[in-house]
């Protein structure tokens, strides 16, 4: 076995917007489990700062409800001395005050804790206060290393949509570099943290099998899925504004995109394998929005069944426009100009209310060149396919054709699995945990660089023109259908056909 795994050193953590959701659910619990699997040093503390007035007592109570159903056994053994570690600072994000306290609290636990070193700013917040927080930052010097220190120890974390466009995401990037330096941005999304979209570049570049296949000779086309069961949610206000294209596509989509098409970097080095993810990007031909050769399509959840229970459409959820255009789905097929990739087809599409929760990448490898066995009326045999599952079981799976025991031929299409959690007999770590690892240990490579937000954003702003022009009006489909009519006909045009949901 070989492994490579660093535990953080001392550090403090502020998470801005610690009284959040996504705190709740998805950082604490990630932090607990680093802490209780030694992965983060005792001299550790943790900082929530909101709006909202609480005691430090109160916030732990918060962490302390958050946690429970959420940690492994292990975990819960060391939740009492984690909690120890958790402080609570109020104020608003726009007032100086805020970072006043904040910097004489940090004072106070850095000598209490003994942590001299890293510090990270998590920030949990709307992306529209990034901006702010970050100046607030630097005006308070909090951004400034100690003096022993370098820049690199003092890290600002921000989480996806990065700007709704690609002026506004150059916008926020100036605001951003005005007070941090790149080496100090971590730009989280969460899909590069799990586990099996880390495996891509494991599978791909630590087995000399596949990599000779993976090119325009082999491959016949590509498809990613993203697809969810669940609809909008609490978060109409935030997704009504936002839809599929900017809250998948332009970030997990693209990034998964770039991970199984780039080319090898030449080592692991953080910058290495995302000038590789850039040079993929910029090498994806601009998207055709003509109506003869349209490569992109979209739609928007109506009523439906899902699981049996019947669920209103996209316009009658609370908080939704009822007139709403914001796509729910979308389906793109896109084609990348190099020389391994020159006619393969990519298509990808990722929706809302579809039949079930299903992320995968699937290889679709090219047809034999003859068959030995068209006697047999076995003229076009299945091909073989890859597919790297990430959700709900993370696995890859290998088609094969193989006979059959008996008759002389008699041929099927078998399955070579190897399913994660039964391999390796775990759970498969939430990808926070990970990425927050990551942040603390200061490497950035499962991190989104800025030129390659740009680099999607300039991509799909031509798409987001077109469609906020208000000229075409949007598909709706049935909530729990897998046939979506303009994403059959954009696969079909090329005679493929999407794998089933
Ligand atoms: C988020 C999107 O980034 O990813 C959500 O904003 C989506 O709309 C979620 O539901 C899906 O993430 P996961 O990890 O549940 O597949």
């Amino acid at each position: 076995m070989l492994c490579i795994e660093t535990a953080a050193g001392p550090c403090s953590l502020v998470v801005f917007g610690a009284s959040g959701d996504l705190a709740h659910r998805k950082l604490f619990p990630s932090l607990l489990e680093l802490f209780a699997g030694d992965l983060i040093s005792r001299r550790f503390y943790l900082i929530g700062c909101g709006r909202t007035a609480m005691t430090h007592d109160d916030f732990r109570e918060g962490i302390d409800r958050a946690l429970r159903g959420r940690i492994s056994d292990r975990a819960a053994s060391d939740q009492g001395d984690f909690l120890k570690r958790c402080f609570y600072v109020q104020g608003r994000y726009d007032s100086p005050d805020l970072y006043g306290s904040l910097r004489e609290e940090m004072t106070r636990l850095d000598e209490l804790f003994e942590v001299d070193g890293t510090r990270l700013f998590y920030l949990s917040v709307p992306p529209d206060l990034y901006g702010v927080i970050a100046e607030h930052l630097s005006e308070s010097k909090l951004s400034c290393p100690a003096a022993s220190g370098h820049l690199q120890q003092v890290r600002l974390v921000v989480e996806k949509p990065f700007g709704k466009d690609l002026r506004s995401a150059e916008e926020l990037d100036r605001k951003l570099h005005l007070c941090f330096h790149e080496s100090q941005i971590f730009r989280l999304d969460h899909y590069l943290g799990k586990e099996t979209v880390q495996n891509i570049l494991v599978f791909r570049f630590a087995n000399s099998l596949f990599e000779p296949l993976w090119n325009r000779n082999y491959i016949d086309h590509v498809q990613i899925t993203l697809s969810e069961s669940l609809g909008v949610e609490h978060r109409a206000g935030y997704y009504d504004r936002t839809g599929a294209l900017r809250d998948m596509f332009q970030n997990h989509m693209l990034q998964m995109l770039a991970l199984v098409a780039m080319e090898p970097p030449s080592s692991f080095q953080p910058d290495h394998v995302r000038d590789e993810k850039n040079k993929l990007l910029r090498s994806v031909s601009p998207i055709s929005l003509r109506e003869e050769d349209c490569q992109i399509v979209r739609g928007q959840y109506g009523p439906g069944m899902i699981d049996g229970r019947s669920v209103p459409g996209y316009r009658q959820e609370d908080e939704v426009d009822p007139q709403s255009q914001t796509e729910t789905f979308v389906a793109a097929r896109l084609m990348i100009d190099n020389w391994r990739w020159k006619g393969v087809p990519f298509y990808l599409r990722s929706g809302k209310r579809l039949p079930r929760k299903l992320t995968e990448i699937v290889i679709v490898f090219k047809s034999i060149p003859h068959s030995l066995f068209h006697e047999a009326g076995l003229e076009e045999l299945p091909r073989n396919v890859l597919r790297f599952q990430i959700q709900p079981e993370e696995g890859t799976f290998l088609s094969l054709q193989a006979k059959r025991p008996g008759s002389k031929i008699c041929m099927s299409t078998l399955e070579m699995a190897v399913e994660y959690h039964k391999v390796f007999g775990v759970e498969m770590p939430e990808a926070y945990q990970r990425l927050l690892l990551d942040c603390m240990i200061g490497d950035q490579t499962l991190f989104t660089r800025h030129d390659s937000i740009l680099l999607s954003w300039g991509l799909l702003q031509p798409v987001l023109e077109q469609w906020e022009s208000g000229k075409a009006d949007i598909y709706v489909y049935e909530s729990g259908t897998s046939t979506i009519d303009p994403a059959e006909k954009l696969i079909r045009k090329l005679g493929h056909t999407w794998m089933p949901l």
